[in-house]
C-alpha cells in the first residue's frame, strides 16, 4: 500500500470540511477522499436494494460489492452501479442512513479498504469523522474543523438550496443535532478530535481564511 502523505480533515456535518478539503486538495494537486459520501452511497444502496439494516452481514456483503465511481459525470459527481446518485446522497434520508450505518462496525469495516485505496501519490486530503483517529492514524497534519450548530445548519441550508434541493432550516438544525449526538456517542470510531489534531473553529471565518490556516499547517508539518 502507498505511504503517500495524508492530510486528515475531520469534523461534524456543516463544519466546512468538504469545501475546505476540496480546495486544499486542488491547491496541492492531491487526491481527495470524501469518506462521508461512501457512507451515504451505502445508505442509498441499502434503500435501493431493500437490504435489512438490522442484518450486519447483509449490509457488509452489499458494501463489499458496490460499484462506486467518483467524478464520472464531472467533478463532485457520484455513481452507484452505473446510475448517478449525486443529488440523492445529499437528501435527509441518505444523511440519516449514513449516520446509522456509521454506528455499525460491519459497515465501517467493509468501507475501510475502499478508503485506504484513495491513498496514492502525490498525496491525499481525506475528510470525514475518523480520518485522523482510525483510518489514517499517521496523517499529518490532522485538522479538526468545527462551528456552532446554528452556523452549520445555515451553511447546509444554503448548500442544499444552491443545488436545487428543498430544505427547511429548523428541520436541518434538529437533524444536525441528532446526527452530532449519534456520531459522537457511538462506541466505534466516534466523532472526536485526534489527540494530535489542531482544532479550528470556523464559525466566524470565511472559506479563504480557513484554507490559508490549513495550508500553513501543511507547510509547517
Ligand atoms: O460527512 P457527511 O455529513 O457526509 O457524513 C454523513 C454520515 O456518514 C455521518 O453522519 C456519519 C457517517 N460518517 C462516518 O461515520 N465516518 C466518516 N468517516 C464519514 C461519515
Amino acid at each position: 500500500m502507498s505511504n503517500a502523505r495524508v492530510i486528515a480533515i475531520d469534523g461534524p456535518s456543516g463544519s466546512g470540511k468538504g469545501t475546505i478539503a476540496s480546495l486544499v486538495a486542488d491547491n496541492l494537486g492531491y487526491k481527495l477522499l470524501d469518506s462521508g459520501a461512501l457512507y451515504r452511497v451505502l445508505g442509498v444502496a441499502v434503500l435501493k436494494y431493500n437490504i435489512d439494516i438490522n442484518k450486519p452481514s447483509a449490509v457488509a456483503e452489499l458494501a463489499g460489492k458496490l460499484n462506486i465511481e467518483f467524478g464520472r459525470g464531472g467533478p463532485g459527481t457520484l455513481w452507484l452501479d452505473g446510475e448517478s446518485v449525486t443529488k440523492e446522497i445529499r437528501t435527509a434520508i441518505a444523511s440519516d442512513m449514513a449516520s446509522t450505518l456509521g454506528a455499525m462496525p460491519a459497515a465501517r469495516e467493509a468501507l475501510l479498504e475502499a478508503q485506504l485505496g484513495f491513498r496514492q501519490p502525490p498525496g491525499l486530503v481525506a475528510d470525514g469523522r475518523d480520518m485522523g483517529t482510525v483510518v489514517f492514524p499517521d496523517a499529518r497534519p490532522k485538522i479538526y474543523l468545527t462551528a456552532s450548530p446554528e452556523e452549520r445548519a445555515e451553511r447546509r441550508y444554503k448548500q442544499l438550496i444552491g443545488k436545487g434541493i428543498d430544505a427547511i432550516l429548523p428541520d436541518l438544525l434538529r437533524d444536525l443535532k441528532e446526527r452530532d449526538q449519534r456520531d459522537s456517542e457511538r462506541t466505534i470510531s466516534p466523532l472526536k478530535p485526534a489527540k494530535d489534531a489542531v482544532i479550528i473553529d470556523t464559525t466566524n471565518l470565511d472559506i479563504d481564511q480557513v484554507v490559508s490556516q490549513v495550508l500553513e499547517l501543511v507547510a509547517g508539518s
